[in-house]
């Protein structure tokens, strides 16, 4: 029978083989599956596994700071890349999803190539694909595969000539869990819930700049925090907020406001390809609405969303 200790272990042992003095390089998103990838690679070949983690600029607030942190604790040998000016400027005019999402992709992919290229000798490209991934990339005649194009699986351009290493690639995300906690991977991180790669800038509906991307995070800081508080961010499997294109009348004193209005996102699912609106309780979406509206400047109101996936997505954009 399948058990987390013993998968950690064979497998460490066959990367050892494999892998020998080689170089490996890998991207880390502060998720579970690049996590748990990376720390089976470093527990095999140590320091020998190079670890970048680049800051995009749509990342949730603080996120940067704290996920390179818990690499450092956990002994990664990991490289944090400030790159928000490049990925900004990316995105600067562009509105429409595909075309941010490619702007991103395409970004990160420069980005990654010039940071592996300052490693000397790196041999293999280390990625956190799990078998579902495999599934979805084998299966992208379907319909729902071209709604839209996720940059992260997929792999790298091939003049960078790696070869590729995935420890993950047999398994389910609950496995991908259980092997973290055999290896002591932090419990925060593995019970994050799923982000997308484009982080915010897809939860910005429309153009992107820095001084949205400063609104949203506040706003979903005090969703996601709000949630943790009240014991909820368990009990759903993703949650965010959505930056929209409109603003809306209100009112504060005697003045009147034309300010943003943001969108609370929260799902169940099991896998995302389908999702159920949560039914979160409505002292708790009262509560936190009166504080995004007096505590982030800019924002007057607060919608929830109620749709279901199918027939909407759990991303707006
Ligand atoms: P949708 O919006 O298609 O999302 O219902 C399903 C799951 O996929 C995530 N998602 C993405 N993840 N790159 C990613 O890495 C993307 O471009 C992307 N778009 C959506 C979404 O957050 C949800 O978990």
């Amino acid at each position: 029978t399948w058990t987390s200790e013993s998968f950690a272990d064979m497998t460490i042992q066959s990367l050892r083989l494999k892998l020998g003095n080689d170089r490996v390089v890998m991207a880390l998103s502060g998720g579970v599956d690049s996590t748990v990838a990376a720390t089976l690679v470093h527990r095999a070949i140590g320091d020998n596994l190079f670890c970048i983690f680049v800051d995009n600029g749509v990342l949730r607030k603080d996120e940067f700071e704290q996920v390179l942190h818990s690499y450092e604790d956990m002994g990664l040998n990991i490289k944090g890349v400030d790159a928000k000016a490049q990925f900004y400027a990316a995105l600067a005019g562009l509105s429409e999803p595909e075309a941010k999402r490619k702007a991103i992709g395409r970004t990160f992919i420069e980005v990654f190539d010039q940071e592996a290229h300052l490693i000397q000798d790196v041999k293999w490209l280390g990625q956190g694909t799990i078998y579902p991934d495999v599934i979805e990339s084998v299966s992208v005649k379907g319909p729902s595969a071209t709604i839209k194009s996720h940059h992260n699986v997929g792999g790298l351009p091939d003049f960078m000539k790696l070869r590729i290493v995935e420890p993950l690639n047999t398994l389910f995300k609950d496995e991908v869990r259980a092997v973290g906690r055999t290896l002591g991977v932090p419990a925060h991180i593995l019970s994050r819930h799923p982000f997308p790669g484009p982080g915010l800038a897809i939860r910005i509906l429309g153009e992107v700049t820095p001084e949205k991307v400063a609104i949203l995070q506040e706003v979903d800081a005090l969703f996601i925090n709000g949630l943790k508080k009240r014991g909820l961010y368990d009990e759903v499997w993703q949650a965010g907020t959505m930056l929209l294109p409109i603003q809306s009348v209100g009112v504060m004193g005697d003045e009147r406001t034309y300010e943003q209005v943001v969108a609370l996102r929260a799902v169940t699912s099991v896998d995302g390809m389908t999702a159920d609106w949560a039914h979160l309780p409505y002292d708790f979406l009262a509560e936190v609405s009166n504080d995004i509206i007096n505590r982030v400047k800019g924002v007057n109101r607060v919608v929830y969303d109620i749709s279901s996936k199918p027939p909407a997505t759990i991303e707006w954009e």
